[in-house]
């Protein structure tokens, strides 16, 4: 059987940021995109350029640093917005504008208030427009699960006749289910005059739980693009997720006829950058990238396991990076490894003060912690060290008192601007006391909405990674902290949030 190539679209820079809270500073998205682009991703959706001038700037700076993949920028129809998406990937080695408008009765009534006509219209001249700027021009039809079939067609041929290479079919609101999207993308590719000269994809989201399995389906029915996110992070319950899409066509070749060109071995690497840039954590059970997922702990398993793996295991889990991680760094390593060691990473320090403040960070955890980790290093490397110009509150010291029968007490030294203040307050634990030393100064008057502690890796001297999500005037921002003290990380991650509630650098969700 012959083996097509299946172009994976990896959309987290986009419709993952999107979640709430995730919305990504134009060096972590670059961070991302240089660790998507090593794990040999076809096209990177870097954002949406007319949403704001940070997400152009960022996907302009994609565009400039990536070189194997494909960056994507995201368009409306509007002409404004096609120009923007067209600058914004200009200096791309290989730059795809992606344009689309909804195609469903209620948000073209609703929403968009156009006719049918109308709608057909305004996607003939955004794709004729996007080929003023690239070759490489991909249509989406909004809603396409609860649009029209014969609407669809319609607008389908009208595209590729401007000039569309690429067809997708989105499943905005999570809706089908797999024997439907097939079905669909198999009468699609049927139907459309002129089907056989594009490349169609889908797009699914997660509502009913069936993203990945909906996506799967409209694989076997011919599509030849999967729109993923790492972690399965986007809009809601989010998107289908790259590491299921992959690892399912890669485990069962024996059934799909096609594969895709990623390196399984960056997955588990790629997955802790997102969660730990974006600080949505991963679940320890999700498939292939959880914790658990390759964890064997019933006692028949086990045995099973260690007389033959593949009794209980489908995949290996080096195959998808589980193991590569592991940092050979050292207590004794010197300057120039842990260096190296941040390139492979894709972590470019801005100076040498950056980078020696962080390796001086490096070597106080070896001092506490036996085996450092690559997680461990993306811990140490807030976005304070990539910006420092942006941390407007930084953590001097801390002192914690915390008594049977009495009130936790927390003292802090923190640098507010430049300045150090003396701060002090009890609460009913020691991270609420911590808090609200931090507030008494900040005062913020920010919503706390999230408050989590991960381990980091395993062992009780392994870092604690706290999340911290906070709301103010319609923002959500984000705020992580490490350290072997969970009381330091939690402040660290409270005064991260602070800091990214103060930077105009911070940008707002792009749907907001
Ligand atoms: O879900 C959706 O319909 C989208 C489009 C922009 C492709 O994200
Ligand atoms: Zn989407």
């Amino acid at each position: 059987m012959a083996t097509d190539h299946l172009i994976i679209f990896d959309t987290t820079l986009r419709d993952g940021e999107q979640s709430p809270g995730a919305s990504m500073t134009r060096e972590e998205k670059l961070r991302i995109a240089r660790q998507l682009e090593k794990m040999r991703v076809d096209v990177i959706e870097a954002g949406f350029p007319s949403a704001s001038n940070g997400d152009f700037e960022a996907v302009k700076a994609i565009a400039q640093a990536i070189k194997e993949s494909t960056i994507c920028g995201l368009a409306r129809t509007s002409e404004t917005d096609v120009r923007r998406a067209g600058e914004a990937i200009k200096p791309a080695r290989s730059g795809r504008i992606h344009t689309f408008i909804a195609t469903s009765p209620i948000h073209m009534e609703k929403k968009l208030r156009m006719t049918p006509d109308q709608v057909t219209e305004a996607a003939i001249a955004a794709v004729k427009l996007a080929r003023e700027y690239t070759d490489d021009v991909e249509f989406s039809a909004e809603d396409a699960v609860r649009s029209d079939f014969d609407f669809l067609c319609r607008i389908f041929e009208e595209v590729i006749k401007a000039g569309a290479t690429t067809i997708n079919v989105p499943d905005t609101v999570g809706y089908s289910i797999p024997e439907l999207w097939g079905e669909r993308m198999r009468r699609l590719i049927e139907r459309v005059p002129g089907a056989d000269k594009v490349v169609w994809s889908t797009h699914c989201h997660n509502d009913l739980g069936l993203a990945v399995a909906n996506s799967l389906s409209a694989v076997i029915a011919g599509a030849r693009q999967v729109e993923c996110t790492m972690n399965g992070l986007g809009e809601r319950a989010g998107n289908a997720s790259l590491e299921e899409v992959v690892m399912a066509i890669r485990t069962r070749r024996d059934f799909f006829s096609c594969d895709t060109r990623i390196d399984a071995t960056q997955i588990v690497p790629v997955s802790k950058l997102v969660s730990q840039i974006t600080g949505y954590p991963v679940q320890p059970n999700k498939a292939v990238v959880g914790a658990n997922a390759f964890a064997h702990e019933s006692g028949i398993h086990q045995d099973g396991v260690l007389k033959h793996r593949e009794t209980y295991e489908i995949m290996r889990a080096e195959d998808v990076g589980w193991t590569t991680n592991r940092l050979t760094l050292g207590k004794l390593s010197g300057r120039s490894a842990f260096k190296s060691r941040l390139t492979e990473l894709g972590i470019e320090m801005p100076t040498e003060e950056a980078l020696n403040a962080a390796f001086g960070r490096f070597k106080d955890l070896a001092d506490r912690k036996r085996e450092i980790f690559d997680e461990d290093i993306f811990a140490l490397i807030g976005d304070e060290e990539l910006m420092p110009d942006h941390e407007h509150y930084r953590l001097v010291s801390s002192l914690y008192h915390s008594e049977t029968g009495e009130l936790p007490l927390a003292r802090l030294t923190l640098a507010v601007g430049g300045t150090e203040q003396h701060v002090e307050a009890v609460g009913g634990g020691p991270v609420d006391a911590t808090f609200k030393a931090i507030e008494s100064v900040a005062k913020s008057g920010a919503n706390l909405l999230l408050y989590s502690v991960n381990s980091i890796t395993t062992g009780t001297d392994a870092q604690g990674e706290v999340t911290v999500r906070l709301a103010k005037d319609g923002r959500i921002v984000n705020g992580q902290g490490a350290d072997t003290d969970i009381i330091v990380a939690s402040a660290k991650a409270y005064l991260n949030a602070l800091n990214k509630l103060q930077s105009t650098l911070e940008r707002v969700n792009p749907q907001v």
